[in-house]
């Protein structure tokens, strides 16, 4: 494929065939993150006096769209924010709760919202929460502390001062991660590869000691672009390898203005994802276990970080909750959204989770108006989608696809794809992006292994103008439609693939 806006299309193939799998679907792919950082907490999800906030200051709009989005785990309170964050502020009653200084992202934050806040709205949204400990400017103990504290049902200091907060059993947490990006010169408490390293072990040692068969999460890399990439896995899994279940890694992209750079993004990450393996793996080998570690990729999204938006407050200003990472998302955007979200399916036997980048405000699929609406951006769609259809194993597909080449990205798959069987409900699964600014792109499925099928439904994001982006006035003018062109013949699926599109075919499987 050149990228000239042939218009005869080209052909990718893939075969869907429920005896070649991956692994299964992971609920937990589709979890998201929730910082006190900008507006994601509060006018996101907390927002007292709003018209539809609830008895304890929520949002009910953003709950029901976060509902919608289908989100599964949510890792809380950072980023950057929690290697400087007290825990301890944000409990008890509110108004003896102090005022601090949030150094991460230079705003105030008025701990009104905390851990038990955050514990009750994950109950409400029906998510799995996800804690990350303060290892910046923390330690071992402030971890132990806050575990006895969100986790022992009562009968210690910590368990009985939760209780007297008002929640009586403890909330269970599974899944910690052991601080974060630690890796970067950014982070407050930055550390060196074998400083962390020990400093984690000591800390999951003593998770352990509390609740053995915690899920923890180790530190990887920030970006596959950091100078420590590699080295940094080694020695932090070396120290830590038999004490952890999983370890991070965190990828954003940025449409630089070459939009056919930009949708390589899928490409990039799959690439990240199999060296972040191979790290993982040779510590495995020289440490001859028996035991696999594997990826939490915990933060992942488009964001556009060298523009304005991105730019924190400085100086004497220290505002609370200020407009901070607003993106807003284009359809392209939301074409390298859906298409992340393939590429980590496609890898699920090594990535067991995942977390949008943010949820609410914060590079974010919903947005709030202060006061007024919620609504959805752009890149809501093919993750709301995916995460309602995607379910049972996901299988390999075998790609055979034209290539483009952008920028200093070379040879990269047209397509990008995967799908999902679920033996239970007998329904099949594809969901497709075609990455070609110029070009349409026809797919060709052999479907057969299948056995009879029908489609049920063919749905196609895509727009005239990929630069289109929703606002809080018009947020429903491009939505996925049909895409009628999806057949079948004699075993085969087409369907018709637009520039710039993502699409998602649903196979009902007779019996
Ligand atoms: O998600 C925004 C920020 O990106 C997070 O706080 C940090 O972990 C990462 O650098």
């Amino acid at each position: 494929m050149s990228n000239t806006g042939n218009t005869e299309s080209a052909t990718a193939q893939i075969t869907i065939d429920p005896a070649f799998t991956v692994g299964p679907v992971r609920r937990r792919t589709f979890g998201s993150f929730v910082e006190h950082l900008g507006r994601c907490v509060y006018t996101g999800i907390f927002e007292p006096g709003h018209p539809s906030a609830d008895e304890d200051g929520f949002r009910t709009d953003v709950l029901e769209l976060t509902r919608e989005l289908g989100v599964s785990t949510i890792r809380y309170p950072g980023g950057n924010f929690v290697s400087g964050y007290r825990w301890e502020d944000g409990v008890g009653p509110v108004e003896k709760r102090p005022v601090r200084l949030d150094l991460a992202w230079h705003t105030t934050d008025p701990n009104h919202v905390g851990v038990d806040e955050f514990a009750k709205w994950t109950v409400k949204a029906g998510v799995e929460p996800m804690m990350a400990v303060n290892l910046g400017t923390r330690g071992t103990q402030e971890a132990l502390d806050l575990l006895e504290y969100c986790n022992i049902d009562g009968g210690t200091a910590f368990s009985d001062q939760r209780r007297a907060n008002g929640a009586e059993t403890g909330y269970g947490i599974k899944m910690w991660c052991l601080g974060n990006e630690m890796d970067g010169p950014w982070q407050i408490g930055h550390k060196n590869a074998l400083e962390y390293g020990r400093l984690a072990a000591d800390t999951a040692r003593g998770m352990r000691m509390i609740e053995p068969d915690l899920e923890l999460v180790a530190c990887g890399s920030s970006s596959p672009g950091m100078d420590t990439f590699g080295e940094w896995e080694r020695v932090v899994l070396t120290e830590t390898y038999d004490l952890v279940d999983l370890v991070s890694a965190h990828q954003y992209f940025e449409d630089f203005g070459d939009l056919q750079e930009h949708l390589s993004a899928g490409h990039k990450m799959d690439q990240f994802i199999r060296d972040t393996v191979a790290h993982i793996d040779h510590v495995k080998s020289v440490k001859k276990s028996s035991k696999q570690v594997n990826i939490s990729f915990d933060e992942w999204n488009v964001w556009h970080g060298s523009r304005a938006e991105s730019k924190v407050p400085s100086g004497k200003d220290w505002p609370v909750a200020p407009v901070l990472l607003e993106d807003r998302y284009t359809v392209a955007d939301a074409v390298v959204v859906g298409d992340l979200l393939i590429t980590l399916l496609r890898n699920t036997d090594r990535v067991h989770s995942a977390s949008l980048a943010q949820l609410v405000n914060v590079i974010a699929p919903i947005m709030t108006e202060p006061g007024g609406r919620a609504w959805k951006q752009t890149s809501f769609h093919p993750f709301a989608l995916t995460s309602r259809h995607a379910a049972g194993t996901v299988l390999k597909v075998a790609l055979e696809s034209p290539s483009l080449n952008a920028g200093k990205i070379e040879n990269f798959d047209a397509l990008s794809a995967v799908a999902t069987f679920d033996a239970e409900t007998g329904e099949a699964v594809v969901f497709a992006v075609n990455r070609s600014v110029t070009d349409a792109l026809t797919l060709d499925a052999a479907v057969a292994g299948l056995g009879n099928v029908r489609v049920v439904e063919a749905v196609t994001y895509a727009n005239k103008d990929p630069y289109w982006q929703a606002t809080a006035d018009d947020s429903t003018s491009v939505l996925p439609t049909e895409n009628p062109s999806a057949k079948l013949d004699g075993g085969r699926l087409t369907a018709e693939l637009p520039a710039v599109s993502w699409s998602m075919i649903r196979l009902a499987v007779d019996a």
